[in-house]
């Protein structure tokens, strides 16, 4: 079986708001899509959330009810990690956290077959730190897609010290066939997008901390002025201020405290307040009050 054969089951772990995008991605290219998260429920909901977004774009006619339909019918919720054993790819898109991942892995892999590649969508983590828990780390690669994972086109492949390249190939090429446009990366703090991306929100950040501007006057400027499809506030809102402020955290401790990469106090409020942005209805924006809020 080759990497992008449909019959490949993938399985992916974590159904919050990256997981549930890359299980319609497969499940849409035709794999079956094992779906697990350790929240009771949490894959059933991402399914049911899904089911809505695929309805709205049938009425839309991008898409026919029995395409849907088919789709939908490829990913199965699964209740525990042992369920994911016949998966030949494994995604991972749990919290940015080492320690968390590094137990999912180790886990994981006493479950799947030997040949199977186990891929993580970490934004900043090193892949050679996530390996360093597995029995056979060359097996280990990043396959980092960007929110939502349904739109953006492009997928960072990312090699560790340990990975093979034949799996870093496979994955390549798998991401290609599934219509992504795939780029090789080093396990480099925040790899390509995340690094370049870090002063965006900073300056933003640090704008706003300084009372320059509003968010909304800010993201009106990036949008309107600088021809940025979204502004800094109303993207963070949108990846999670949690994931958002771990990449940040990551990146500034991986350059060994670099002011550079300074977190900002303001997004650790705002992840202490538990208004993690469009996830949990508040951020920057109020997204229950406010039909205004920005959309992607
Ligand atoms: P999220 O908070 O929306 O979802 C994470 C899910 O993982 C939750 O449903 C949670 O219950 C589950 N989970 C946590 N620990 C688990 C465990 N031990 N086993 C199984 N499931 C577990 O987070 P999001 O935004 O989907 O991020 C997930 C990963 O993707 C992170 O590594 C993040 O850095 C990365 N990422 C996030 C992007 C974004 O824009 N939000 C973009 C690209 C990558």
């Amino acid at each position: 079986m080759s990497a992008t054969d449909h019959k490949r089951i993938v399985a992916v772990i974590g159904a919050g708001t990256m997981g549930a995008g890359i299980a319609q991605v497969a499940a849409a290219y035709g794999h079956q899509v094992l779906l697990y998260d350790v929240a009771p429920d949490a894959a059933r909901a991402a399914k049911a959330g899904l089911s809505q977004r695929l309805d709205s774009r049938v009425a839309r006619a991008k898409m026919t009810a029995d395409e849907a339909n088919a789709l939908l019918d490829r990913i199965r919720p699964v209740a525990d990690l042992a369920d994911l054993a016949g998966a030949g790819l494994v995604i991972e898109a749990i919290v940015e956290d080492l320690a968390i991942k590094q137990t999912v892995f180790a886990e994981l892999e006493k479950t799947v077959a030997d040949d199977a590649i186990l891929a993580t969508n970490t934004s900043s983590i090193s892949v050679t730190s996530i390996a360093r828990a597995l029995a056979a780390p060359e097996r280990m690669v990043g396959m980092h897609f960007f929110n939502p994972a349904p739109v953006m086109k492009l997928v960072e492949v990312v090699s560790g010290r340990a990975t093979a390249p034949e799996v870093a190939q496979a994955v390549f090429d798998l991401a290609g066939a599934w219509g992504k446009v795939a780029v090789r990366a080093k396990s480099t703090p925040g790899f390509i997008v995340n690094r370049v991306a870090r002063p965006f929100y900073a300056e933003a950040l640090r704008l706003f901390e300084e009372q320059v501007a509003s968010p909304a006057t800010l993201d009106a400027l990036m949008t309107d002025g600088g021809g940025f499809r979204m502004g800094p506030f109303a993207l963070m809102d949108l990846i999670g201020h949690d994931v958002n402020y771990a990449v940040s955290q990551s990146v500034f401790d991986a350059f060994y405290q670099d002011p550079r990469f300074r977190p900002s106090l303001a997004q650790r409020e705002l992840v202490n307040a538990g208004h993690l942005g469009r996830k949990s209805g508040r951020g920057f924006y109020d997204y229950a009050k406010d039909t205004s809020a920005p959309t992607p």
